[in-house]
């Protein structure tokens, strides 16, 4: 059987290798929630996800879908940008993950910015306990888009090795402005 590969589940596979039960990870763009859902299961009944996300709209259809999965006990739910996300989490964190782009099925002028998803990756990566580990999916076809997916590879490329991994993983052959997945890692 064909398997399309798709980055979404192969963000998903390697997460599942570095996150484990018991972790308090971080959802920068809880968005429809598939996500926060993923990291709930994957850090079981002891580990906490902390989702942000400005849009109520979105925060209200992923509690609907915690709520279904009976995983709502492990998620704190923030309606705020995840640029401010000092003020609620001071505690060392295993991972995060940031989906950058609009709401599917949303309003698609509700986008995630160049200027404050730096900054909420700055803050993330300095909360990072060793081997801890940030992904980012850059969909980056609208607004803004271009310069969001710059800064990000440059505040990646420019980070110090001595502290930190990165690497990039993009589709070579696709038409149009196909998603790109970056990695993050805390030594
Ligand atoms: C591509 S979607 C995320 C998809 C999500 N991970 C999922 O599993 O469905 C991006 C989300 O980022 C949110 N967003 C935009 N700017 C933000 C910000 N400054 N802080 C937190 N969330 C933001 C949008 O409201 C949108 O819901």
């Amino acid at each position: 059987m064909f398997i399309k590969l798709k980055l979404t589940d192969m963000v998903h596979e390697i997460l599942k290798t570095k996150i484990k039960e018991g972790d308090i990870v971080v959802d920068a763009t809880v968005g429809n929630g598939y996500d926060t859902v993923f990291l709930a299961k994957v850090v079981g009944k002891t580990g906490r996800v902390i989702g942000f996300d400005i849009q109520e709209k979105a925060l209200n259809n992923t509690k609907d879908k915690l709520i279904r999965e009976n995983l709502e006990g492990r998620v704190i739910l923030i309606h705020d940008s995840h640029s401010n996300i000092d003020k609620y989490i001071k505690e060392p964190i295993n991972g995060a993950m940031f989906n950058l782009g609009y709401l599917p099925q949303g309003d698609e002028k509700i986008i995630t910015k160049a200027e404050t998803s730096l900054e909420a990756l700055r803050k993330t990566s300095s909360l990072l306990l060793p081997g801890g580990f940030i992904t980012i999916i850059s969909y980056w076809g609208h607004e803004g888009g271009i310069e969001e997916k710059e800064s990000v590879e440059e505040f990646l490329s420019n980070l110090d090795t001595k502290k930190f991994i990165t690497a990039k993983y993009n589709y070579l052959n696709r038409e149009g402005c196909p998603p790109i997945v970056y990695f993050l890692q805390r030594m």
